[in-house]
């Protein structure tokens, strides 16, 4: 894993909008997997804004999102549909026929699961996945105890996750008690992983999920056995983590490899 630990909220938004841009730069049908919540959210204005100062094209890109709220349609305003035309596809010039996200409105949504999973792989799989993380150590809507092996289905929302997200609800709305989300043996087929976070509410839970065990209690810790993640998170989110010193270390010391380029062995 390669932890990245930046100033703010701000810079962490650059740097991942950075790695967007960067990707889809080398292959331009790239397949983004997408997240919601206060974490993403300025990683897509900066996107918005290398798209429109910058030219960077989504004409090709095609995007799946973690999850939604089970119950919500589209363009009720609390639901992730919603959240990423308002945030981010609106402003961009991505093809509508090429958004996934999955349907908490449907009758059957255990079939609409099935289809989720099967377009994913028609599309040939996630080549870069944006994840936040839950106070609760949750990736997409994958509460504790939530099989490391599972695939897109209806979870439950723990009492915790139901608070946290309460407010971005109107008050006296009701919170959904479900989501449809991804699965971690989803989450885990992408090529590449990138996990956002930022502010002090999230140090505690990082620490176990980038230092802790893995372990399906805090499940974003399955990121440990994925081969090619990127953490980029604030100082105030990483100011629990044990090896912050190395993490810091070894970032400085690879950015200098970048730029030499130069490995050479040790001549006596
Ligand atoms: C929700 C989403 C997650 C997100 C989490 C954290 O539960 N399903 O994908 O990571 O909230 O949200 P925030 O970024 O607002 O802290």
């Amino acid at each position: 894993m390669r932890v990245i630990i930046v100033k703010d909220y701000k810079d962490m938004s650059r740097r991942a909008a950075k790695v967007v841009a960067n990707r889809i730069g080398k292959k331009p049908d790239l397949v983004l997997g997408l997240a919601t919540g206060s974490t993403p959210e300025g990683t897509y204005s900066e996107l918005i804004r290398i798209h429109r100062e910058e030219g960077l094209n989504f004409s090709k890109v095609r995007s799946f999102n973690l999850d939604e709220y089970c119950g919500l349609s589209p363009d009720h305003p609390q639901s992730y549909h919603y959240f990423m035309y308002d945030k981010l596809f609106n402003h961009i010039n991505i093809r509508p026929e090429n958004i996934y996200i999955p349907k908490g409105d449907v009758e059957n949504a255990n079939i609409s699961c099935e289809w989720y999973e099967e377009k994913i792989k028609e599309e040939g799989g996630i080549d870069l996945q944006i994840l936040g993380i839950g106070r609760d150590g949750h990736i997409g809507f994958n509460e504790p105890g939530s099989s490391l092996g599972s695939r897109t289905r209806i979870k439950t929302l723990t009492k915790e996750t139901i608070q946290d997200n309460a407010r971005f609800f109107k008050k006296g709305e009701e919170v959904p008690r479900y989501a449809i989300t991804m699965g971690l043996g989803t989450i885990s087929e992408a090529r590449e992983c990138l996990l956002l976070a930022s502010g002090a509410n999230k140090a505690e839970v990082l620490q176990k999920c980038i230092e802790g065990p893995v372990s399906a209690e805090i499940t974003a810790s399955l990121l440990q056995l994925h081969p090619r993640v990127m953490i980029i998170i604030d100082e105030e989110a990483a100011q629990n983590l044990r090896q912050k010193d190395y993490y810091q270390y070894a970032e400085k010391m690879a950015e200098e490899l970048e730029v030499s380029q130069k490995f050479g062995a040790r001549k006596k």
